[in-house]
């Protein structure tokens, strides 16, 4: 079964045919980041508007990589939350335009739970059940996954998203947009002991909290002229702390539910200093870390393709009413 997917939840625009969820036919992506990093973040007007221009094209170039013509398609996913309004409406207005004319089913895909499905694509050694944590630009959770339309929820952050919290560190240290890639690099030479950045704690101890130890960076840099050893230093105390942070958590909800998997998705899971720790102190647990490939952290219509699969297999299906969640 063919599924074309459509994702624009964010800044990118991006289409994907994928074969019984599983193979990555094509994955085609445009982003406007570009456009916004003058701005420091993603300006949604920005991105909606570059979004209504290129998607026909983008759905276009993913068709053509995957060799196959609409009529091949057998099933359209498309994402329709959580992310940016007037970006949503853009892919899911597309998909159900698409569904209509070329008379092939529609399906909607929740993005948080299709970056967890990005360890599925071209890989079958995951077995349910897991526990799995998200980690974006917008979302830290972590969740119990049966199969994928039995998704429990086990805790989620309470106030900034770990990415979030990257990309406002490092505006915080005057660098560039986004922060993630950026932090990760200047924290390879730093020392990540020199200073004491702490996540602050939650009720729930499932819950993520990163502002405080935002705001700690904050006051660490207050007033202060920084040297380039100075910013390595904080990039590397903030990242061992928001990754410990990750991993504590995760290691916590698999000792709850008993379970020996781990997958881990979103933006943040490209970070390689965070894919060690895991690998090394959740293995010290007895648990088996799984990331998908790391271009396949980042947004992407194939995830959205792969688990609508997984979800029309399921029997749900969306009509021409679908609209944001
Ligand atoms: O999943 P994603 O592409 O979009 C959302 O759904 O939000 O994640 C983007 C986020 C940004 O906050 C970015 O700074 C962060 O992922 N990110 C990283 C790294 N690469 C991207 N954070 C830490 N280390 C990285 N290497
Ligand atoms: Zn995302």
């Amino acid at each position: 079964m063919y599924v074309l997917g459509i994702e624009t939840s964010c800044d990118e625009t991006s289409a994907s045919v994928v074969k019984d969820g599983r193979r990555v036919l094509s994955n085609s992506i445009c982003s406007s980041l570009s456009f916004h990093k003058k701005y420091g973040g993603v300006i949604p007007e920005i991105a909606s508007r570059m979004q209504l221009e290129t998607i026909a094209q983008v759905a276009q170039v993913a068709l053509k990589d995957s060799a196959l013509p609409l009529k091949k398609i057998n099933l359209i996913a498309v994402t329709n939350s959580p992310g940016l309004p007037g970006s949503l409406l853009v892919g899911i207005a597309f998909a159900k335009s698409l569904s209509l004319a070329a008379g092939v089913p529609l399906v909607a895909v929740d993005h948080v739970l299709a970056h967890i499905y990005a360890n599925f694509l071209d890989n079958s050694q995951v077995k349910l059940p897991f526990v799995a944590l998200v980690v974006s630009g917008g979302h830290t959770s972590l969740f119990y996954v049966k199969d994928f339309s039995r998704i429990e929820t086990l805790g989620e952050t309470q106030d900034d998203a770990c990415g979030e919290a990257f990309d406002k560190v490092a505006k915080i240290l005057g660098l560039g947009y986004p922060g993630g890639p950026i932090i990760e690099k200047l924290a390879k030479s730093g020392d990540c002991k020199k200073f004491k950045f702490r996540c602050s704690g939650t009720q729930n101890p499932l819950d993520f909290s990163f502002s405080g130890i935002k705001t700690a960076v904050l006051y660490a840099v207050k007033g202060r002229q920084l040297s380039l050893k100075e910013k390595k230093d904080i990039a590397a105390s903030f990242q061992e702390s928001a990754v410990g942070a990750l991993i504590d958590k995760s290691i916590l909800a698999c000792k709850k539910k008993k379970a020996v998997s781990l997958v881990v998705g979103g933006g943040v899971a490209a970070n390689n200093r965070l894919r060690v720790r895991f690998i090394e102190e959740a293995g010290g647990a007895g648990i088996k870390c799984y990331f998908p490939p790391k271009p396949l952290c980042m947004d992407n219509a194939a995830m959205v393709a792969g688990l609508g699969y997984q979800l029309f297999k399921k029997g749900l299906r969306s009509d021409l009413t679908l609209t944001l969640e």
